[in-house]
């Protein structure tokens, strides 16, 4: 369109461009945003472009279609002296202006973020890459350099488009276009990092800079308590992050919405699952056949001797009635219970082979593993306390169609003191917390 523009003031003005020929091929430049006053291309503005500029603008010289669409400096399709001007504007800026804040570098073969603080010192980090380095900047005319920790120096040339967007033209490389991004200082944000899940329906793996959204790759610009997701074409939005715990996030984007952020990597070692590291056995998730620690863990024991000896301090006797269950066992509960109620009856209190939590050695049922016993004193005790010994209730009222099973004030299921203790505070079922389903596929 621009360059339709300017050949048809090519046609009006003709007496003033009489050199100028649109061709095809000017038509299809990179994509690189065009540097106007940059008359022969090299991304610099120099005396070279001022001369090419007056010699035309004396009638002694002559533009390509490329040079006079740089020349038109204010875009009216017309060489005149208004165009001097601005290109005295930019010699000007090039000359002055340090940039500061938070600018997006990219070029052919890299994207990363400068932190320019008061054009005097700053950092930059590759996207790919976690780590940064802070850089000192000098500035002389239009040149910047750059002294790095290691003692290296990088001199560049800066070459401004407009308030939001400049060149660097490194010595002996290709030039690197700088979008302005915020005036916070970009951070590390690991609190970005990992594979999530959010209830907007999104699937994110991000690392400190860049990740993907489902299938699509994303930059992420951690800034303070804000961070921004720009996706492959450009878009961005920016949110207000608020931490709920280490796995769960909420951004408030600028729209309005919110999306809430679990996270959620799954890793599958000897065919058992871990969700965060936390071992996982359910109606989704089942353990092998061959898995038998045998016994209930030294962790679950060391941990329930203590809570057990808490409990007795406040009048409150604790026992185990079933721990470890092997797999073998607990197809001779299930069957039975087959038997006695039906399969459909039978799934919502026992689990099938190979999906008991019992038989990963890390639960147990607390004195009696029966309705009586939710009533009890010991299991409002249990209730109340069992998270600091690092155990939760792992069946919880009213959320049988979320952990699969109906309430079970006995079973307990160690996850150590940090995770039970996120759990309790949480007020989720582990199926909730780690945003993972517990349903037979069978
Ligand atoms: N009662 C629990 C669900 C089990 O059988 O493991
Ligand atoms: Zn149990």
């Amino acid at each position: 369109m621009k360059l339709l523009k300017l050949a048809a003031a090519a046609v009006i003005g003709a007496a003033l461009l009489p050199t100028v020929q649109l061709s095809p091929a000017a038509a299809e430049s990179d994509d690189m945003p065009v540097l106007k006053a940059d008359i022969n291309g090299d991304y610099l503005i120099n005396s070279q472009d001022m001369v090419l500029m007056s010699k035309y603008l004396l009638g002694s010289g002559e533009l390509t279609a490329e040079q006079a669409e740089r020349a038109d400096f204010d875009g009216d399709g017309v060489i005149d002296t208004f165009d001097l001007l601005g290109m005295r504007k930019i010699y000007v800026r090039n000359a002055t202006v340090a940039p500061q804040g938070t600018w997006i570098g990219s070029s052919s073969d890299s994207t990363r973020y400068f932190w320019f603080n008061k054009g005097r010192e700053g950092s930059f980090a590759d996207i790919s890459d976690s780590s940064s380095t802070a850089f000192s900047m000098s500035k002389w005319g239009d040149g910047i350099d750059f002294t790095l920790p290691s003692g290296d120096e990088l001199s560049s040339t800066i070459a401004w488009l407009d308030t939001g967007h400049f060149y660097l033209k490194w010595s002996g490389s290709e030039p690197e276009l700088f979008t302005y991004k915020s005036d916070v200082p970009f951070d590390k944000g690991p609190f970005l990092k990992g594979e999530y899940v959010s209830d907007a329906g999104n699937t994110y793996k991000l690392g400190s800079y860049s990740g993907t959204c489902g299938d699509e790759e994303i930059s992420v610009l951690p800034m303070g308590t804000k961070a921004q997701f720009i996706s492959s074409d450009g878009t961005a939005k920016t949110g207000d992050f608020s931490r709920m715990d280490k796995n769960h996030f909420t951004l408030k984007w600028n729209d309005g919405t919110a999306e809430n952020f679990t996270r959620r990597e799954i890793t599958v070692k000897d065919g058992i699952t871990y969700v965060n590291g936390i071992l996982i056995a359910n109606k989704t998730y089942a353990l092998p056949s061959t898995y038998a620690p045998g016994g209930l863990t030294a962790e679950f024991n060391t941990a329930f001797a203590k809570m057990q000896a808490a409990a007795k301090a406040d009048g409150r006797s604790l026992s185990i009635c079933s721990g470890y269950r092997s797999y073998s066992y607990q197809s001779q509960l299930y069957n039975n219970y087959v038997a006695r109620d039906g399969k459909a009856k039978a799934d919502t209190y026992s689990a099938r082979p190979g999906h008991s939590e019992h038989q990963t050695g890390l639960a147990a049922d607390i004195n009696y593993a029966s309705d009586y016993f939710n009533t009890t004193p010991e299991a409002k005790w249990l209730a109340e306390n069992c998270y600091k010994y690092g155990f939760i209730i792992r069946y919880p009222k009213g959320k049988d169609d979320i952990t699969g099973y109906k309430y079970e004030a006995w079973h307990v299921r160690y996850l150590g003191e940090e995770d039970a203790k996120l759990v309790y505070d949480s007020g989720l079922t582990l199926e909730e917390y780690l945003c993972i389903d517990s349903k037979y596929s069978y």
